[in-house]
């Protein structure tokens, strides 16, 4: 079981290998899920609702996600590490988005994420020169919600589709080597994917023709108490035990029966 690195990442999207992307925050799970098959870890900022019951992911700080980076860094034997920046951590400056990827890679983290579009592309790019590898989250950024005036579908209309594609484009010509798209149009976001070459596309409810698919771990579950969207599966009510829980997901991403209609837009 050959450790995923980033070509191997670009010849699934060639191939048309469905990649398999969980969130985790700690150690137990981070193997289980290695073991089960997953090919991403994130370690997403999201551990401010599942693990901190906030309601957004605004109050997570880099302290947090040093140390479920830390929890997670070491345990996967072929999965990959990618860390949330937190909101904040990046927004000031390049350089300071550089000076806290630096503490998330150093925690374990082999790749960092960050939101945004156009606005973030220069980011992207002072990061990946550095050696920093960057995935890009589009569509629905979580830590805008309070800008976006809420959990709602993104790039509805010709000229907010127009502007996403824009966004992708430039964040693949910055270095971006995944992208996550939330909470957009199927059609959009399979156009998009269709669009970058160098560039696998990872969608939460973003249809089913994205490089790949991430859901929270807790969602899947189950087990999150809170709002859920309607882009989630419940892969613990038909699973026996939580390795058969996400051996399933695996299973149901890499062979495209998840995400159903149902959890589209
Ligand atoms: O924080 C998170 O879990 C995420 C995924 C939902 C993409 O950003
Ligand atoms: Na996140």
């Amino acid at each position: 079981n050959k450790p995923i690195t980033l070509p191997e990442l670009l010849r699934m999207k060639k191939e048309s290998e469905k990649i398999a992307m969980l969130t985790g925050y700690d150690a137990s799970f981070a193997a289980l899920e290695d073991r089960c098959g997953v090919d991403v870890i994130l370690v997403g900022d999201s551990l401010g609702n599942v693990l901190q019951g906030k309601t957004s992911t605004l109050p997570v700080t880099m302290d947090h996600m040093v140390y479920h980076t830390e929890c997670v860094g070491h345990m996967a034997q072929r999965a990959m590490c990618v860390t949330d920046m937190p909101f904040g951590s990046y927004h000031e400056s390049k350089e300071q988005a550089m000076r806290n990827a630096v503490r998330l890679m150093a925690a374990g983290a082999e790749m960092v994420k960050l939101e945004g579009g156009e606005a973030m592309a220069e980011t992207v790019h002072f990061l990946v020169e550095r050696g920093v590898p960057v995935c890009a989250h589009i569509g629905l950024t979580p830590q805008s919600v309070h800008a976006l005036g809420g959990y709602r579908v993104q790039g509805r209309g010709d000229a907010a589709a127009a502007r996403m594609k824009a966004d992708a484009l430039l964040l693949e010509q910055a270095g971006a080597s995944l992208m996550v798209m939330e909470m957009v149009p199927a059609d959009l976001a399979a156009e998009i994917t269709r669009m970058l070459h160098a560039c696998p596309t990872i969608g939460i409810g973003a249809g089913k023709d994205c490089d790949g698919q991430v859901l929270v771990l807790h969602d899947m579950l189950g087990v999150y108490p809170g709002k859920k969207g309607r882009f989630v599966k419940n892969f613990m009510a038909e699973a026996k035990s939580i390795d058969g829980a996400v051996t399933a997901y695996v299973k149901a991403v890499k062979d495209g029966s998840f995400p159903a209609p149902e959890h589209c837009y």
